[in-house]
């Protein structure tokens, strides 16, 4: 039932604090401890791995970029992240001590079960992050984390996303944990701010009027870019694929430093650009580099819609649009930093009299190769 939304993905988007905190939900105590059991891996099989690959299609793997970041400076493993339908076919190296997460919403994605079954022929670990109990890919992996985001009808995944990285971070975590990394306290602070994330996610929700006005004056718009660094790359790629899923719209996303090295060819007068800036805080230096992209774009004539964390003034006087999150830990920013992406898209696809529940040509479980 749409609960009197005009659409599914508009109470989908509004479920999401609910979503995260339903799959943070008995795994992380209020004393810090991350309790993962259910998940079918034991402490000593994960302190074997010496590799991760993370397999995925679409926004799952948008999840899977951001979750490399995460593993990667908590864990020291190495993490690979490739879609499905590349990472089957190209002879991956793969052994037992190598751990396959594949991330999929409805456990039926073609591409990923084939390289769920490749993985677990060449003896490596599967382990699935899903959405939909008891559904194929879950059940022909080693273990599984859910995500407890509830049934998602719209086809554009948007609470399944946000709950993805959720269940993400909580595996990074408890590797490091499990694996004795030596940051304790950076961990801890960490767990801890994830579990505020829903509360966080509902701050962002009540700010994001002004997008929907702006997704309204951009109907006319040909192309839409995206710009991030680090985390914020992938976010931007998530904002570009909402984009031509729902509204139709060529929309392209690049990481910032790439800009100079052709991209920036692209600008011209008018052309949207939506930017994800990190955190002033602690990782100074993809700020300031971040500012003087924004700078460089709108020289040449760009609009600039930048989303950037609340009291953050270095940004105001390029933006000409600016859409404030909240302060969180820079890793952890994609869960508040993709619903300003989520509600453009959703609102300039409805601008333009699309049904944004059900996109042409697309379906919500793609169970061919
Ligand atoms: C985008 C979208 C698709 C899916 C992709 C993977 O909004 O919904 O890109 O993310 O088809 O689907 P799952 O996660 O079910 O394997």
């Amino acid at each position: 039932e749409k609960d009197g939304f005009d659409y599914f993905m508009l109470k989908e988007i509004v479920e999401q604090p609910k979503a995260v905190a339903d799959t943070l939900l008995g795994r992380v105590s209020a004393d810090g401890q991350l309790t993962l059991d259910e998940m079918r891996l034991t402490p000593a099989e994960l302190r074997s791995v010496e590799k991760i690959a993370i397999i995925a299609c679409g926004t799952s793997y948008h999840a899977g970029l951001i979750a490399k970041y995460a593993i990667e400076h908590w864990c020291r493993i190495p993490c690979e992240v490739e879609v499905a339908s590349e990472f089957r076919y190209r002879d991956p190296i793969l052994d037992q001590q190598t751990l396959v997460i594949a991330i999929s919403q409805s456990g039926e994605s073609m591409d990923t079960l084939m390289a769920v079954r490749y993985a677990r022929e060449q003896r490596a670990r599967v382990l699935a992050i899903c959405n939909v109990n008891g559904s194929t890919i879950p059940r022909e992996s080693d273990g599984v984390l859910y995500t407890h985001a509830g049934p998602e009808v719209g086809v554009a995944a948007t609470k399944t996303f946000l709950t993805q990285l959720a269940a993400c971070y909580l595996i990074g975590l408890y590797l490091a944990q499990v694996r004795g990394m030596k940051f304790g306290d950076e961990i801890n602070a960490v767990i801890a701010q994830l579990a505020t994330m829903p509360e966080q996610i509902e701050k962002v929700l009540d700010t994001v009027e002004p997008v929907r006005e702006l997704a309204h004056s951009l109907a006319d718009a040909d192309t839409v870019l995206f710009l991030g660094r680090h985390v914020g790359y992938p976010v931007a790629m998530e904002g570009a694929l909402k984009l031509k899923e729902l509204a139709y719209m060529h929309a392209e996303a690049f990481a910032a430093g790439e800009l100079k090295h052709g991209p920036i060819a692209l600008i011209e007068d008018g052309l949207p650009v939506v930017v994800v800036v990190p955190s002033p805080k602690g990782r100074s230096v993809l700020h300031d580099k971040i500012v003087s992209n924004i700078q460089e774009v709108r020289a040449r004539g760009a609009r600039t819609i930048v989303i950037a964390e609340e009291g953050d003034e270095s940004v105001r006087p390029y933006s000409d649009v600016l859409i404030e999150i909240p302060a969180v830990p820079t890793l952890l920013q994609p869960i508040v930093s993709t619903i300003p992406m989520q509600v453009f898209a959703c609102e300039l696809a409805l601008a333009k009299g699309n049904d944004v529940d059900q996109p042409r040509n697309l379906a919500k479980s793609v169970t061919v190769e």
